[in-house]
């Protein structure tokens, strides 16, 4: 490949917001920015007049071919990255199961073969399902000698993920002692036990049962309780996919004293509420992910935490099932819950349209400035999750991850336009302004409009250094 000239752009950062030209030189990494450069033989040209030049979003959560108890995300990394860089993301952080009774370090292995098919870069965080002296002490190589500086904790899900609150406590410490950071999934999964037994028991099978047998008290009492054992072990912590007022106030807290804590929310959280449960039928189970979808006042909280940067990412949760059975089998598909909704596989898709929808309900209709945009959807991904400065910015020096965006187009989001396995969007039909034009991984451009001239395994692997700084 040789190099790539983006003529006329406005280039927007977390910080600046100015009109230039850049060069992504043979080796993928911006060479020059500067007005005017000169146009020569050995140049590939792309005009981005009357475009916005971003840096690639950084998705920081997603679960690409993933097992989780009795069922496996549809899309493999082939799919969900090809969707990603069409959704303007160019780097993933993708989840990897410990086996259990087995080393973090073999299912890392396991993982990169999985994701040697992916077409941009990803890194991995670990989920660690036994935590043992000797899982312990792979939580150090793992930073140490194998680039992943960040570890998933559940608090839920007894019984396929759960950690009790010791192992919480262990795993939070080795991770902040060592420049790694706890990930974690806060809902107390032994009470939402009680309340999904005893749902079903009255008869309660339908999918809207799964909100409200995960009341957001839970979230708050567990995210409370993490942030707690995360002070007591000197550590880091970013809460994952936090949906409710309550975690938001236990976070607030915590910041306010100046405690390390971070958190991230989701499109899904911002943009619907729990009213997508009254659909009729089945089709509700769509809209089944964890936590669930919460009230409209629980959303007003959430982009209140964005705007006061209590909030400081906003990734996809990119866990997705197929509401049909066919093609792919009942263990990827929703209607494996169709008579029970503590069946239904928890996740949902996103990861292709993070961008779009943010630009239009953050920056169109909240006022949300268009660097804080591209700092809660790359910039601060990649600096709490150790890949700042070669990704999450525009600089000499910087992968020449781009992204072309439109902030004029109106269109309509389709699943039948996707490039995800799934088969449905939860956004089916919404109009939005903003759209992503054209894309380069490390300065090869990948996406140009709806053309694909990207390729499997193209996608480097990212060895992180520490994560858990935002600045
Ligand atoms: O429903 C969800 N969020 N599924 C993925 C697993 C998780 O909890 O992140
Ligand atoms: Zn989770
Ligand atoms: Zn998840």
């Amino acid at each position: 490949m040789g190099a790539t000239l983006i003529r006329n752009g406005r280039i927007v950062t977390a910080v600046d917001d100015y009109t230039a030209d850049i060069v992504v030189g043979a080796d993928g990494r911006i060479e020059t920015i500067g007005r005017n450069i000169p146009v020569t033989g050995d140049l590939e040209v792309h005009d981005a007049a009357g475009l916005l030049v971003l840096p690639g979003g950084v998705d920081v959560h997603t679960h690409l071919d993933w097992e989780f108890g009795p069922t496996r995300t549809v899309d493999t990394f082939e799919t969900g990255t090809k969707a990603a860089a069409f959704g303007g993301t160019t780097t993933l952080i993708d989840f990897c199961n410990q086996p259990r009774g087995g080393s973090p370090l073999q299912g890392l292995e396991e993982w990169h073969e999985r994701r040697a098919t992916a077409c941009v870069d990803v890194g991995a965080h670990l989920i660690m399902l036994d935590v043992n002296a000797q899982s312990l002490e792979d939580m150090k190589s793992l930073i140490r000698h194998e680039g992943v500086s960040t570890f998933k904790l559940f608090m839920a899900y007894p019984g396929v993920l759960m950690l009790d609150d010791g192992a919480i406590f262990k795993a939070m410490r080795v991770a902040g002692a060592n420049g790694g950071m706890t990930c974690v999934h806060a809902e107390n999964g032994q009470v939402i036990s009680v309340l999904v037994e005893e749902a079903l028991a009255q008869g309660l099978k339908g999918p809207r049962y799964h909100a409200t047998t995960r009341p957001t008290i839970l979230e708050g009492e567990a995210t409370h309780r993490a942030i707690r054992l995360a002070e007591l072990a000197r550590a880091p912590l970013y809460l994952v996919h936090l949906s409710a007022g309550e975690a938001l106030a236990a976070v607030t807290e915590a910041r306010d004293r100046g405690v390390p804590i971070h958190a991230e929310t989701c499109p899904h959280y911002l943009f619907l509420s729990e009213e997508d449960y009254e659909r009729p039928g089945f089709e509700s189970a769509k809209y089944v992910m964890t936590p669930p979808l919460r009230s409209h006042h629980h959303q007003h909280q959430l982009w209140r935490g964005l705007r006061t940067d209590d909030l400081q990412v906003v990734s996809t949760d990119h866990c997705p099932f197929c509401y049909g059975e066919e093609p792919y089998g009942m263990k990827s598909s929703k209607q494996q819950g169709i008579d029970d909704f503590s069946r239904i596989p928890n996740g949902a898709p996103g990861v292709e349209t993070r961008l779009p929808l943010l630009f239009d309900g953050a920056v169109g209709q909240q006022g949300m400035s268009i660097n804080r945009f591209v700092e809660i959807t790359s910039t601060a991904p990649a600096k709490l999750f150790g890949l700042f400065p070669r990704k999450g910015t525009v600089a000499v020096g910087s992968d020449g991850d781009l992204v072309l965006f439109d902030p004029g187009e109106q269109w309509v989001i389709r699943a039948a336009e996707h490039h995800s396995r799934v088969d449905y969007s939860l956004f089916e039909g919404r109009r939005v302004t903003g759209r992503v034009k054209k894309v380069f991984l490390r300065g090869q451009c990948i996406v140009d409009g709806a053309l694909w001239a990207g390729r499997p395994g193209m996608g480097q692997y990212l060895s992180r250094g520490a994560s858990g700084h935002a600045r």
